[in-house]
């Protein structure tokens, strides 16, 4: 096992490729067994109803909690500052932790609640110790740079979807600007990529699984830090081993052509933003 090489935001290090766990129900011993192989970075969220299974598994790990970062946010639901305080607080009773290590807001509704109200929620849950830092989730370049100017507490993480279905470049080119980490959801195209007959003939002729070298295209891209899901511990260990091999630019450039313009998979009517 290798130690998992991280992106310094803002003076916080985080691990470059993480777990993901949505959809996983009772979740302990597969996050447990994630943590074994060598994720030190797990994303979980309220909604996901995973966060008492991720709080256990890494309780079952034996890896001393400092060493993992750990990931939460307050579902859209709850963006008024009181209801954004009880959820915090309701997280980390179904986590059994006293802190996470960072804090989103899932889906950001500036048009039902001002964005100055949740920001100030989540800056006081840093100040109050129950997260080390806070981010945003589901923004466009607009909202990011809204959320950075409000929040009395630095923005250090932006969480969107991006995989090669989806061209991310006019946001990740903010991303940089602004010094922040982006995390990449459903990375693998929640699946979807895994039948790719161009990233399947790329990973042949290198010996590599198709997940492989699209996880390899997202942590050889600086800032971006993705975080496939598995419950297969087989698929776990294959997705964790793309630190050992590389994509040259011809490579990396053929996966940017895979862009489409109906490469979005998470847009729900009423919650998401303009995309950029
Ligand atoms: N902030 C947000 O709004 C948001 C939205 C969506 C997701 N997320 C986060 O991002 C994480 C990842 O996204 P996602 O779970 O939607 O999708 P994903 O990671 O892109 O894809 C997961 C799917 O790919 C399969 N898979 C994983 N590794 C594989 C491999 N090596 N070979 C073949 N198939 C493989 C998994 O099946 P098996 O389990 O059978 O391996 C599962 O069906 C989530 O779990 C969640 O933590 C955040």
């Amino acid at each position: 096992m290798h130690p998992i090489p991280t992106f310094n935001a803002k003076g916080v290090s985080i691990p470059k490729l993480g777990f993901g766990t949505s959809q996983m129900g009772d979740c302990a011993e597969i996050v447990a067994g994630a943590i074994k192989i060598g994720y030190r970075h797990i994303d979980t969220a309220w909604k996901y109803k995973t966060e008492k299974g991720v709080g256990e598994g890494i309780r079952q790990s034996g890896i001393p909690r400092h060493e993992i970062f750990l990931t939460t946010k307050v579902s859209h639901e709850y963006l008024r500052a009181n209801d954004f305080s009880r959820m915090v607080d309701e997280s980390l009773r179904n986590l059994k932790l006293e802190y996470v290590d960072l804090l989103l807001i899932h889906w950001p509704s500036p048009e039902k609640v001002p964005f100055d109200e949740t920001l100030h929620a989540l800056a006081k849950a840093k100040q109050q110790g129950k997260s080390r830092h806070v981010g945003v989730a589901n923004c466009n370049i607009a909202l990011i740079e809204e959320a950075i100017r409000l929040c009395p507490e630095p923005i250090i993480n932006v969480q969107v979807e991006y995989h090669p279905y989806l061209d991310q470049s006019k946001l990740l080119s903010a991303v940089r600007r602004l010094g922040l980490a982006m995390t990449a959801y459903c990375p693998l195209g929640r699946g979807r990529i895994i039948n790719d007959p161009i990233v399947a003939d790329m990973a042949k002729s290198m010996g590599k699984s198709v997940a492989q070298v699209v996880l390899r295209w997202l942590v050889q891209q600086p800032n971006v830090i993705p975080i496939p899901r598995s419950s297969n511990p087989q698929r776990q260990a294959e997705n964790f081993n793309v630190f050992d091999f590389e994509l040259n630019p011809e490579q990396m450039h053929r996966l940017h052509q895979l862009a489409r313009l109906d490469g979005r998979i998470a847009n729900p009517i009423g919650r998401a933003p303009v995309w950029d």
